[in-house]
């Protein structure tokens, strides 16, 4: 079975968050599995397209309205990522340094899916499956089956991931002219509140889409930035598949990035040397209880009560347990975590930045992983911190309410907490506190947490049973 995932983010190549992660890992264990994966994204200028070598396997040019763009598509030449990837250049819109952010960045995701699309009708092919990711490949539903250009390709199967359905992509009428030309009678698929609305498009024009986990699917249709009627009409069209983790990058027991590589049965030792290399270069005492946050500073995230939150702690725990802050994001946040790192330089510290090493050794280093996030499609640090026998403290959302037991309840091994507020997060902090001198109730859940199985394996499984429901379906009408 022949796939194609676009994305703009795939992990080594350009990460911002666990975009890149899963394009970077489903793909792998899908060919693992027997499937014939490839990943496509957009060419960026960065570390890994300037270390690595690429074939040039189809040159053309293409349209962006009356613009015509030559673009070529680059395969790296090793397949040494688990899967074929593919880079879709266009010298001037499409090989730039940043993935998101650019005033056209419209243009450049339009282009790139145009450019991915005249690749594969020129070339004769004839994937199984184009699997979509967010709203950066979200026309293409839309474009297969109804732009006079890709006829041939109409019936191509596609699926559609949401893993951030805050973001749309949306844009004016007034670029209509930069797809191909297109069945006008259909321009109603495209819209939403008078505006062409990739996201809501490839909801309805894919042949089924899917959620990064089963309780964000449901939550889609409460809050979705103006899409939730959408998502309550569209429901049952809908699957959530929680997503795995790449048990080859993310593993205490190989992990050539932190300090003491350990197993669940050396959890204790192994977790204390890591926490002293940590605690050592961000001036913390490894004595005490550490509870770290990981992640973009971002409202989502409910980042901006971390500053709050922390002092909160610091003054009603005092002396009793650091904070370790490993993030970027919005300036407020970041200027806010900064004067708490000067206000409390003994329990608490900030590194701003995106540091791919730093988080492994934090996930290892830490005791509690800090997560109050106001929306969580799935999460993928509270599964890498489970992995890495790190209790996660959540918040009751998405798929960290769909990951995450209370350690209060049966077979539970975290903490979950209800509300995105300070008074949550001080009494959550608080229960990691009481249950911290416990060494062996410690012992025992860290070894709960590493025994989980979150591996891509069954969700790599599930997607591939969805693509085969499709294809029968398809099949026989
Ligand atoms: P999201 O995709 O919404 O940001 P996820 O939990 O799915 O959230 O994935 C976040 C990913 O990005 C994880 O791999 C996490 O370790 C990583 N990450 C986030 N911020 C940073 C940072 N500042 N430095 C290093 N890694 C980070
Ligand atoms: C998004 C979500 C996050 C999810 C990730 C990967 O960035 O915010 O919750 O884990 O995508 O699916």
């Amino acid at each position: 079975m022949k796939i194609y995932h676009l994305s703009a983010e795939c992990y080594p190549v350009a990460k911002v968050g666990g975009l890149a992660d899963v394009v970077g890992a489903l793909p792998k264990y899908q060919n693992l599995a027997g499937l014939d994966a490839a990943v496509v994204m957009p060419f960026y200028d960065r570390k890994f397209t300037r270390e690595n070598e690429f074939d040039t396997v189809f040159q053309s040019a293409t349209l962006l309205g009356t613009r015509r763009l030559y673009f070529e598509i680059l395969k790296e030449k090793t397949d040494k990522l688990g899967f074929p990837l593919y880079l879709v250049k266009i010298p001037g819109l499409v090989d730039r340094e940043n993935i998101y952010s650019y005033p056209d960045e419209t243009e450049q995701f339009i282009a790139f899916q145009i450019a991915f699309l005249d690749w594969i009708s020129y070339s004769q092919q004839s994937p199984d499956i184009i699997h979509c990711h967010d709203h950066h490949s979200g026309l293409i539903p839309f474009l297969l089956k109804y732009s006079k250009l890709y006829t041939r390709l109409a019936d191509t199967p596609t699926v559609f991931t949401i893993h951030n359905g805050q973001y749309h992509g949306a844009f004016g009428w007034d670029k209509l002219a930069y797809l191909p030309e297109i069945d006008l009678s259909k321009t109603g698929l495209l819209d939403w509140a008078g505006g062409i609305n990739p996201l809501a498009s490839a909801v309805r024009c894919a042949f089924k889409y899917t959620t990064v986990s089963p309780s964000y699917l449901d939550e889609l249709s409460i809050s979705s930035n103006g899409l939730e009627y959408l998502f309550f009409l569209e429901r049952a069209r809908g699957v959530g598949i929680i997503n795995g983790i790449d048990t080859q990058v993310w593993n205490s027991a190989t992990d050539p990035m932190i300090v003491e590589k350990y197993t669940a049965i050396k959890v204790t030792s192994g977790k204390q040397k890591n926490k002293e290399a940590l605690c050592a270069r961000f001036n913390l005492d490894p004595s005490k209880p550490l509870i770290s946050f990981i992640g973009r500073l971002v409202l989502e995230k409910g980042a901006e009560l971390l500053a709050e939150a922390i002092e909160t702690c610091l003054k009603d725990y005092a002396g009793q347990v650091n904070f370790l802050i490993l993030g970027a994001g919005d300036e407020d946040i970041e200027k806010d975590l900064q004067e708490l790192k000067e206000n409390f330089p003994v329990d608490c510290n900030v590194y701003i930045g995106y540091n791919e090493e730093l988080a492994h050794q934090v996930y290892a280093g830490s005791d509690f992983l800090l997560m109050p996030s106001r929306v969580e499609p799935c999460g993928l640090n509270q599964l890498y911190s489970l992995r890495y026998g790190t209790m996660p403290v959540v918040r009751s959302t998405g798929g960290l309410k769909d990951t995450v037991i209370d350690f209060g309840d049966a077979g539970g091994y975290g903490i979950r907490f209800n509300n995105v507020s300070v008074a949550d997060i001080a009494y959550s902090v608080g229960r990691a506190l009481a249950l911290y001198p416990d060494t062996k109730q410690m012992q025992t859940l860290r070894k709960r947490m590493m025994a989980l199985d979150f591996s891509w394996d069954a969700s790599a499984k599930q997607y591939i049973e969805l693509y085969k429901g499709i294809i029968s379906t398809t099949a026989t009408t």
